[in-house]
């Protein structure tokens, strides 16, 4: 665990240079629009550890599979979102020595990222040789009001010395990532010029032939006068820059003020991409900084609005819940159905934009708290536009007859993820999708849904798991067999709970849509059987047999349900008995001991518990929290926030707290020591759901909104805003009210406690804690 981040409300602050923690800070102050990302890089050399990371949004490339041992069924490639040209950089010397922070003495050094306004700060001073000194002061940020743009404003002063400063803006094409299987570069030169102050880099993807053309254009400022350079033009292959300088003295300070446009393939025409960048670039200078920042602010004040979290009383926790928030508003705006979040979303390459069962578990529930419907519309379309490719995926595996499962990793519907245990056994990614579903309608109302999107989905995810499923003549029970849960500290393991139980919903969940299509959508649900070939009474009467026997491992002593068959046949030590130097244990020990050990990497089978709360009683679930909690070493980020929402559910408050300030500080604190290769962007999700489901106990039955609230100890006060059907919904929660404010045009009900109140249009209402 780290603690040099300077806890602040609104600001992630580091104060002074941490050089051996770069790629951290790198991480954390990512800047990002939903379009671009990119790492808190500094603009000018540096030659020390840095992962230099510019990412773009669906741009991505198939790397060739690296496996020991090839299985039928994987997948060829593995997709990465690439590191794409770099658009910040500025060269600077002080006479003839290059300014890198890596060499120079850093006298002072402070940066910041300011969540409320996605602004990056950075402040030093640095000395050069023969003691010339000079201060630096940047800010930049991808703007989220015209997202093809990012703005940097970049000033050296000279403090002590009369000399030149030379400085050479530059786009560079000639990026590689570091992970990259088989150190290949992925990008090919299309075209390149560079003119005065201006210049672009137009670059394709090998196979994926995406394009993308990065522009720069810039304006010089001396002593807050403009001021025209002389400028020379750099161009190598990829690469294009403009140098000029200018002699200075004492006091002298330089602005420049960089614009690039980033503009791909994914929303312009091939033929279209540099007259689109030209134009960008004039939207952008024209504008000039400020007024670019100014309606940045605007539309981060507009995201807030309907977004924040407040805590009165507690820094730290205060900065944790926004830095999630921000991190996830920067990752993904949901206007665009081919996009998604990947779990590292634009900050670093390691998972780095690709999708995940995570959307689905831990991020819908944000956006649909948080965003317009549309936008979790949106999440789930992108699912449903993947179907045919689930469905073929299923086939590769040997399912028929309209079977789908869906990839454990992807970009555009493929499995790309191939590591067997995983690709083909860890299928409760599927009952995530198809519970997706159910969450949406259920929390916006929109049955509407089911026909004929959600139906397909549930339908061909139904008829996997009837085929995935056999009959055992011993057990005289259906069962599951050979898969993995998602604690993956388990492999191949028969009859997962979570799994089976997944799989047992979904067809009930299934079965209740064709009830519901029949009534209300008679016609449609008849084209939708031709269609989809469906053999209404074959088909369910398997599921319904499947529902009413399956097996579920249980031990009748403890009164639990087991994660697996013979789980009980473990060493059950406690984790609180590790030793601190064989944690985290998947770095400490070797495969085959975490395999045999009873340590449960996340959530398993409380996630059913969480997620199928309705359908266990409170002491059920305390059984289970008891029994599988001191089990769980938490070394995936999306651990800790159900069980902080069920130790909220059963009134553990101290757990609850502590498992949320590991969940919204797991990065600011770099508590998994893996912040450098960027951030858990998906279990953000999570953190939220954490707070306003686990503090503020929200939870949506039967359409009815329910709220349950309770101040961990040393918060004088907290809030959260929700989107609600129609209404938009504030609360405002302190030890002895609840204060609700409906900033909607229409009437909500909801239930306090147990108990049902109105809040009228545009009123507030104080309810007694
Ligand atoms: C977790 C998975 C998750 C993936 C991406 C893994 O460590 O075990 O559940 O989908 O990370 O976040």
């Amino acid at each position: 665990m780290k603690n040099y981040i300077i806890h602040d409300e609104w600001k992630i602050i580091e104060n002074g240079f941490h050089k051996e923690e770069n790629r951290v800070t790198e991480s954390l102050l990512s800047i990002g629009n939903g379009r671009s990302g990119q790492r808190a890089n500094f603009e000018e050399k540096y030659s020390g550890d840095s992962l230099r990371g510019s990412y773009v949004a669906g741009i991505y490339y198939p790397d060739k599979t690296r496996v020991g041992w090839w299985k039928n069924g994987y997948p060829e490639y593995f997709a990465k979102i690439l590191n794409a040209t770099n658009w910040i950089g500025i060269n600077v010397w002080i006479d003839d020595e290059e300014l890198d922070l890596n060499q120079a003495e850093v006298l002072s050094f402070y940066r910041d990222l300011d969540m409320k306004s996605g602004l990056l700060t950075r402040k030093f001073v640095a000395q050069m040789a023969g003691e010339k000194q000079i201060e630096v002061s940047a800010r930049r940020f991808l703007s989220i009001a015209d997202q093809e743009i990012g703005a940097i404003s970049y000033s050296v002063k000279a403090l002590n010395f009369s000399g030149k400063l030379t400085f050479e803006p530059y786009v560079d094409g000639d990026v590689v990532n570091e992970d990259s299987n088989y150190d290949e570069n992925f990008w090919i030169g299309i075209s390149q010029g560079v003119s005065g102050q201006s210049g672009f880099v137009c670059l394709e993807t090998k196979k994926t032939a995406f394009q993308l053309c990065t522009g720069m254009n810039y304006k010089v400022q001396l002593n807050n006068e403009s001021f025209l350079p002389d400028t020379n033009s750099i161009e190598r292959e990829k690469y294009v820059g403009s140098r000029f300088s200018v002699e200075v003295k004492p006091g002298d300070e330089i602005t420049i003020e960089k614009y690039a446009a980033l503009i791909s393939t994914l929303y312009h025409a091939k033929n279209k991409l540099k007259e689109a960048t030209e134009k960008a670039l004039k939207r952008a200078t024209e504008k000039g900084f400020e007024k670019l920042l100014a309606d940045q602010q605007k539309a981060w004040a507009k995201r807030w609005e309907t977004s924040d979290v407040r805590i009165e009383g507690d820094v730290a926790a205060q900065q944790g819940i926004r830095f999630n928030i921000f991190q996830l508003n920067q990752t993904y705006l949901g206007d665009d159905e081919r996009l998604n979040i990947g779990p590292k979303g634009f900050t670093g390459e390691k998972y780095g934009g690709v999708t995940y069962w995570d959307t689905e578990a831990y991020c819908l529930p944000f956006t649909l708290g948080t965003a317009p419907q549309m936008v979790s519309k949106n999440l789930l379309m992108y699912r449903y536009k993947h179907l045919q490719k689930a469905i073929e995926n299923a086939e590769k595996l040997g399912f028929t007859d309209g079977a789908a499962l869906f990839p454990m990793v992807t970009i555009n519907g493929e499995e790309c993820h191939n590591e067997w245990e995983i690709t083909f056994e860890e299928i409760h990614r599927n009952g995530a999708i198809a519970y997706a579903i159910y969450n949406y309608i259920n929390y916006t109302g929109d049955k509407e849904y089911l026909a004929p999107y959600g139906f397909e989905v549930l339908l061909a995810i139904s008829r996997f798991w009837s085929q995935r499923i056999n009959w055992s003549e011993e057990k005289k029970k259906f069962v599951l067999l050979g898969v993995t849960g998602p604690n993956e500290y388990e492999n191949n393991v028969n009859n997962n709970f979570h799994t089976s139980y997944m799989a047992v919903w979904t067809m009930k969940y299934t079965l209740e849509a064709i009830d519901y299509l029949k009534k209300e959508h008679p016609m449609l649900y008849e084209v939708l059987v031709k269609k989809l070939k469906f053999q209404e009474l074959k088909e369910t009467s398997r599921w319904k047999k499947i529902t009413k026997e399956m097996y579920f491992p249980y031990d009748f002593t403890r009164k639990i349900y087991l994660q697996q068959d013979g789980f009980l046949d473990k060493e059950l030590i406690p984790a609180s008995e590790l030793r601190p130097e064989d944690r985290p244990i998947n770095q400490k020990w070797s495969w085959d001991r975490i395999l045999r050990s009873p340590y449960i990497k996340q959530a398993d089978t409380l996630q059913s518990l969480y997620w199928f709360e309705n359908e266990f009683d409170k002491a059920t679930i305390e059984r289970h929290f008891d029994f599988y909690e001191p089990l769980t070493v938490h070394e995936s980020s999306l651990s800790s926030c159900i069980h902080s929402i069920l130790a909220s559910a059963i009134g553990r408050q101290e757990k609850a707290y502590e498992m949320y300030l590991r969940t919204a500080r797991l990065d600011l604190d770099d508590y998994n020591n893996d912040t450098c290769d960027g951030l858990h962007i998906t279990s953000m999700g999570g953190t939220w759901m954490a707070f306003v489901q686990g503090f503020g106990g929200m939870r949506v039955l039967n359409g009815q909104l329910h709220i349950n609230p309770f101040i961990p100890d040393g918060w004088k006060s907290y809030s959260f805003r929700l989107n609600f059907r129609e209404a938009h919904l504030e609360f405002l929660i302190n030890r002895n009210q609840i204060k609700i404010l409906n900033h909607s045009k229409i009437n909500v009900d909801i239930a306090v406690h147990g108990e049902l109140h109105q809040v009228p249009a545009k009123k507030e209402v104080t309810i007694n804690n």
